[in-house]
């Protein structure tokens, strides 16, 4: 067996609201290898930020993970305390968001918020304003964008600063929730490189999209989500060359493709509530394949379908694949 950098296993996080319980994200078991870029894609609400926030155990409130463990290298980082949590963030495990501004602060300095991240982690002043210099050319930022505010900088030189934080350690893993959604594709191509890099220099990537055909362009992985659950995972040409998810294989018919005639066809309905999810799979009430065969009727919408490996590394959660 390959020993994974991260190995999350059963993961079941619910938000304890006053309208009810929201089952966000039910018994997610997944694993990314060193130097591996996995994608996490599916609708608005399927949960991907969810499991993002989990794995530097910051879901936010009145979320709570209620089972499940996270290995990173040997430690659950749900066992940890919050010094060993701090130990990690920012260091061993980095985290960009959709819009920059949430991460910086309006009020300081670009340089003086690279730094900190460096001085936290015990990196005397001088070096870190050094290295932040460093870092800004990395990302293809020029070197007196350092005293400059959040402000000054269009929202595409912005995630660069955000990414610059990100690689001040070389971490191990870089998480990203749609960091590109709110730039142009320009922009958004320039910053798929500069994660890149990260992954060249031998950081594992867990990328957050809603765009498939985005996360097909760089990922070794696609993992997908419906309703909270991961319904299929697998190395991008099996998922785009034999996807065997009925949700997958809308999520690639939706996709619109400039060189060919193809129809494009949107998911018909609506993802569920997640408050009272269907029973049995929760994609059955959109599922195409389970309107056209009665024999299904019993099945699908009754029992849990569990994932199972169908060929090397190319998992599947669905009935018609037992
Ligand atoms: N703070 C919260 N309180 C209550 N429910 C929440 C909260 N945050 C998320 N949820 C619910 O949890 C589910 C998963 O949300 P999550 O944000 O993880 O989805 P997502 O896949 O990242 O969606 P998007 O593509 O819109 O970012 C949704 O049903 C959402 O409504
Ligand atoms: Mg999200």
């Amino acid at each position: 067996m390959i020993k994974m950098l991260l190995d999350v296993k059963n993961l079941s996080i619910y938000y304890y609201t006053l309208a009810g319980t929201v089952k966000a994200v039910e018994n997610v078991s997944f694993a990314i290898g060193k130097r591996e870029w996995v994608s996490f894609v599916g609708e608005s609400g399927s949960g991907k930020s969810t499991v993002a926030y989990a794995i530097l155990n910051l879901v936010p409130s009145p979320g709570q993970i209620i089972n499940g463990k996270i290995i990173f290298e040997d430690k659950n980082i749900l066992e940890l305390t919050n010094e060993e949590l701090r130990e990690i963030r920012g260091k061993e495990i980095s985290m960009i968001f959709q819009d920059p501004m949430t991460s910086l602060d309006p009020l300081r300095k670009i340089g003086d918020q690279i730094a900190e991240v460096m001085i936290e982690h015990g990196i005397e002043k001088e070096e870190a304003y050094e290295k932040a210099k460093e870092l800004l050319k990395k990302v293809n930022l020029p070197e007196d964008r350092i005293s400059y505010y959040p402000h000054q900088l269009s929202g595409g030189q912005r995630q660069r600063v955000a990414i610059a934080i990100a690689m001040a350690f070389n971490p191990k893993l870089l998480i990203a929730d749609e960091p590109t959604t709110a730039l142009d594709v320009i922009v958004q191509d320039a910053i798929m490189d500069l994660i890149g890099t990260l992954k060249d220099e031998g950081t594992s990537i867990f990328f957050v999209t809603h765009d498939i055909s985005l996360a097909a362009e760089r990922s070794d992985k696609i993992a997908v989500m419906y309703a909270g659950k991961l319904v299929e995972f697998g190395r991008v040409e099996q998922i785009l060359e034999n996807p065997l998810h009925p949700y997958t294989q809308s999520l690639l018919a939706s996709v619109p493709d400039l060189w060919s005639e193809k129809e494009i066809k949107a998911i018909p309905g609506y993802p569920p509530d997640l408050r009272n999810p269907p029973s049995g799979c929760r994609f059955h009430p959109r599922c195409p394949i389970f309107k056209e065969k009665p024999a299904l009727k019993g099945i699908c919408d009754v029992t849990e379908p569990k994932a199972i490996e169908i060929e090397k590394e190319h998992f599947v959660a669905c009935h018609l694949h037992r």
